[in-house]
């Protein structure tokens, strides 16, 4: 595990986009395993400007985004297929056929779980994961649980998670009570892991997550055993370490 420590957000989001800038310079057809929430926002803004100012070409990139929430369609502004496309896709020069986000539309949960894993075998596994950090100590939407499950499949989200994503809906009512995830496997298959974490509000669970016990209680923990595994954190989000 290396730990890189930003002075702020911003230069936590430049630091991200460097490296997700190189593999994308290195191998111009990687496969780039994508977030959401609020953390990655920067770099994807610091992407496009890279990818404006002709430093970054995404023609021939890969994507697959971790997660989705169940029963939100794609034009549905909450939806994390929406959020991708307008933070990042409609804004560089990605061939939208090679972008994929778990259909949250599709009924059968088994059908989508094994249908998103096809999609990441087929392209050869990821070369980069990013990742946010859940308040729980979730990755993608791996709840705290009993085990950690291997492969994309559909997880009921905890009343801290709901609560957590209310800011972005009208009302609690609103927040879907069940996602799509890729599996805690589907994650530590990926070649590199690279997690953002700012804020102080993120700082203990990052102290639990990468200084205590590995345990699906705390999802996160499992990337200690990563052997190509980055965390960038802004100075607050570092300072119980
Ligand atoms: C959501 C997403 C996660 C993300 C987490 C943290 O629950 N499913 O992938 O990491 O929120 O979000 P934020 O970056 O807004 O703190």
């Amino acid at each position: 595990m290396r730990i890189l420590q930003a002075k702020d957000y911003k230069e936590m989001s430049e630091m991200a986009a460097d490296i997700i800038g190189a593999q994308v310079l290195l191998k111009p057809d990687a496969v780039l395993g994508l977030a959401t929430g609020s953390t990655p926002i920067g770099t994807y803004e610091e992407l496009v400007k890279r990818y404006e100012a002709g430093r970054l070409d995404f023609s021939k990139i890969k994507t697959v985004n971790l997660d989705e929430y169940r029963g939100l369609t794609k034009d549905n502004a909450q939806s994390y297929y929406y959020f991708m496309h307008s933070h990042l896709f409609d804004n560089i020069n990605i061939d939208k056929t090679n972008t994929n986000v778990p259909d949250g539309m599709e009924p059968d949960a088994l059908k989508a779980g094994e249908d998103y894993e096809n999609i990441i075998n087929k392209f050869g596994g990821i070369d980069l994961q990013l990742l946010g950090l859940g308040n729980n100590g979730h990755i993608g939407f791996n709840e705290p649980c009993d085990e950690f499950i291997d492969k994309t499949h559909v997880v009921d989200l905890t009343q801290s998670t709901i609560e957590a994503n209310k800011r972005f809906f009208e009302s609690i009512d609103d927040v879907p009570k069940q996602a799509y995830t890729m599996g805690i496997g589907s994650i530590m298959r990926a070649k590199r892991v690279l997690m953002l974490v700012s804020g102080k509000g993120k700082a203990q669970i990052v102290k639990d997550a990468f200084f205590g016990s590995v345990t699906p209680k705390v999802p996160a923990s499992v990337l200690q055993l990563h052997n190509d595994f980055i965390l960038i954190g802004d100075a607050e989000a570092l300072s119980c370490l």
